[in-house]
């Protein structure tokens, strides 16, 4: 069947989809447990990777069908030399709003300035703790001082409304929350704490180890200050935001566990190497590769998008019986 160019990418439920978010790498260069192995980690070879030109074709041809934000994820996005450049290359993409960025701050000191001067729009930085020992517990790497050189280096560029991500863990995390709330309110940073989610690749998640958004949110409200629901949600974000009762800065809680928030994704993924997902937690994928380089047409292209949000499921069904983590982990999916 062909699809007629400008047709929105709808699903079954009716879930208008404009969000695409690329993972540009597998590679990482920190370990966090939640994500990958420690230790032989397989990386896809260089050649199975979509290239610039590539993606560039996939966002082109997703755009004609109304996706109007992209994020680049990874691994770890800035590992991927030359993104700068990429980001030029779709900033020219017509229909293209927004490009976003996720990455985990290691590198973000030297990349900064190109990538601000490449036209990105937003940033997420990750960062679980503020305490080195923690930091190191969990991404089993040393950093924490690069990720927060790397913050400071990206406001100084002139990024605004920076957001950080923070996984929380039961049972382990619980001391670096003040620190965390109280760091993003002191330096203008968007904070928002990510239920931990069962796409670690050794398989070792267990339902005691989330710590919800619930509890989360008491925490803050009793040691940091008192929090009040924002006047104006987007329902389209994840987060469930909060405004801090004395003004100073707002905190989300992405409860994807507890609360999740299927009924209004308007999220499609691309792996590294080019396979299109409809969810986090799908178990299919619809190979956009394959059309790229055995000469095939913007329209086959379309089927195949069109095709994997056509097979988009209600909701990820984690607290169902039968739920089955994925088979790849977080950095091989793209966060
Ligand atoms: N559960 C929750 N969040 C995760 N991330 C990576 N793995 C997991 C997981 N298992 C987060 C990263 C990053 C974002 C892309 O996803 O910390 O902020
Ligand atoms: Fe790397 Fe992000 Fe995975 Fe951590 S969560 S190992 S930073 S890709």
């Amino acid at each position: 069947m062909s699809i007629e160019p400008n047709t929105p990418l709808i699903d079954r439920l009716g879930r208008v989809h404009t969000s695409l978010r690329i993972s540009v790498t597998d590679r990482c260069n920190i370990r966090c447990f939640y994500c990958m192995p420690l230790e032989n980690v397989r990386f896809k070879p260089r050649d199975e990777l979509l290239t610039f030109e590539e993606m560039t074709r996939v966002v082109r041809v997703a755009a004609e069908h109304g996706i109007t934000k992209l994020r680049l994820t990874g691994g770890e996005p800035l590992v991927r030399s030359n993104l700068a450049h990429l980001i030029r290359m779709l900033k020219e993409v017509p229909g293209i709003q927004e490009i976003a960025l996720t990455t985990n701050g290691i590198l973000l000191t030297d990349q900064a300035a190109d990538l601000k001067s490449a036209g990105l729009d937003r940033l997420n930085v990750s960062l679980d703790a503020m305490s080195e020992a923690m930091f190191e517990r969990i991404t089993r790497r040393q950093g924490v001082q690069k990720v927060l050189d790397g913050i400071a280096a990206a406001q100084a560029v002139g990024f605004r409304n920076i957001r950080l991500n923070a996984v929380a863990i039961q049972n382990l995390t619980e001391c670096e929350i003040v620190p965390l709330a109280n760091f993003a309110r002191e330096n203008d940073l968007h904070l928002r704490f990510i239920e931990f989610m069962p796409l670690d690749a050794d398989r070792a998640w267990d339902k005691n180890q989330v710590l919800s958004g619930r509890q989360l949110r008491e925490i803050i409200s009793r040691e940091v200050a008192p929090l009040r629901d924002v006047d104006r949600p987007d329902k389209s974000q994840p987060a469930v935001d909060y405004d801090y009762a004395d003004g100073r800065q707002r905190i989300g809680f992405i409860n994807s566990v507890t609360e999740p928030f299927c009924g209004t994704c308007n999220r499609l993924r691309i792996t590294a190497e080019g396979q299109l997902r409809n969810c986090l937690f799908g178990t299919e994928e619809w190979d956009a590769r394959q059309v790229l380089r055995n000469s095939g047409t913007d329209a086959d292209l379309s089927a195949r998008l069109h095709d994997c949000v056509q097979a988009k499921k209600p909701s990820h069904g984690m607290d169902s019986p039968e739920f089955v983590p994925p088979e790849r982990a977080m950095y091989q999916i793209g966060g």
